[in-house]
């Protein structure tokens, strides 16, 4: 049966991955994911320093394509393929990422294939699931929150998204008024579960607003006032933690309920409705555990990828390297990075939108 061997290249935040996939026929099989995480470079700082994930990108790059080769077991000329995320991203990173690729693609007179790393998250579920079209896709991660409609291959229609911060970055930005580690979100699940969920009472932005639109950033300052007037010990952080933890699972429950209603308009269908959720922040266990709640009420079946899916990795983005060979779908080597890069080319630029209640 015919194979398809892709090498897909990720740099886009603080990531950086490589990874080979082969489709034969309609199995997939992930050859080798190797991820190099900088958490280690910009923890100090509590936040991606853009200049530093740059060069750190570029001080492994070579190496991770010859680890993944090696732990894939095959060589450059077995390759059909070279994908590569091209953007949305950091643009310092995303240069390194596009021409490792473009080198490569050029020396092995191969196609070069530039990833939407959206289309690359959209898509994380079928490394390992044989999912068929339509489903929703909540996308929650430190740079992206969105729901959008994966219609079929390369038809995608955003329905909601955040007017501000992005779910893990609220994460991040309330664990650092906590004093607590980088990154946030794994910390605050942390000190949650020892907590006092009830102890403060937080805004939810644009909660009575029908929509799929998120705000964090209102919440995150209802913290640094409260932070501001009290004492940092372990109680009052488990407890913050806690609140925050808890109006997060609110905003989620309700937004993803009005997304629901919304896709099920969208696609026709009542029936056999399937949310897959991607992104670092769906590693947190209270959110799944809502978003289960959620599907149980709504009947229909909420999709998480295994965590090495969910986080920024070269598998995701091999795989949509592999659906757009498939279909001829390459890049010259002209195309430059898009730092912004919207999934669904409709979709209305929303942050910085006035946070009007309704
Ligand atoms: O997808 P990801 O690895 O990288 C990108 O941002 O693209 O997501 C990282 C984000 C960080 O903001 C981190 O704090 C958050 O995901 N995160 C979590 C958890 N684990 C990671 N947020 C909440 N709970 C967690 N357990
Ligand atoms: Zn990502």
């Amino acid at each position: 049966m015919k194979k398809i061997r892709v090498i897909g290249i990720e740099s886009s935040c603080d990531e950086t991955s490589v990874s080979i996939v082969e489709k034969t026929g309609n199995k997939i099989k992930v050859l080798s994911n190797i991820v190099k995480s900088q958490i280690d470079i910009h923890k100090f700082y509590g936040g991606v320093v853009p200049e530093l994930a740059a060069r750190a990108h570029s001080d492994v790059i070579d190496k991770l394509i010859v680890m993944a080769l090696k732990k894939a077991k095959i060589n450059l000329k077995q390759l059909n393929a070279i994908a590569a995320t091209a953007g949305p991203g950091l643009l310092g990173g995303l240069l390194v990422g596009v021409v490792a690729g473009k080198t490569l693609a050029h020396f092995l007179n191969k196609p070069f294939i530039a990833v939407n790393h959206l289309e690359g998250h959209a898509l994380s579920i079928k490394l390992e699931k044989d999912i068929a079209y339509p489903y929703l896709l909540l996308l929650v991660s430190g740079g992206h929150t969105e729901f959008t409609i994966i219609k079929s291959f390369n038809s995608y229609k955003r329905i909601g998204t955040t007017i501000d911060d992005a779910l893990g970055e609220a994460f991040d930005k309330t664990a650092r008024l906590l004093k607590l580690g980088y990154p946030g979100g794994p910390e605050i699940e942390k000190y949650a579960m020892k907590g006092d969920g009830d102890r403060f009472a937080l805004p939810m932005p644009l909660i009575r607003e029908k929509n799929a639109h998120f705000s964090f950033a209102g919440l995150k300052s209802a913290v640094a006032n409260i932070v501001a007037k009290n004492k940092c010990t372990e109680r009052f952080k488990k407890d913050m933690s806690a609140s925050f933890q808890k109006t997060i699972n609110k905003i989620i429950y309700r937004k993803t309920k009005n997304a629901i209603d919304e896709y099920k308009k969208i696609v026709k269908s009542k029936n056999n409705i399937k949310v897959v959720v991607a992104g670092g922040v769906a590693a947190n266990k209270s959110i799944r555990h809502t978003l289960e709640e959620l599907g149980k009420l709504e009947d229909c079946e909420f999709l998480f990828p295994s965590i090495k899916y969910c986080t920024d990795n070269g598998a995701m983005i091999a795989y949509a390297g592999i659906e757009r060979f498939e279909r001829g779908k390459f890049n010259k080597s002209n195309f430059k990075p898009k730092p912004r890069w919207p999934l669904d080319k409709n979709a209305v630029f929303m942050k910085g939108k006035r946070a009007v209640e309704g």
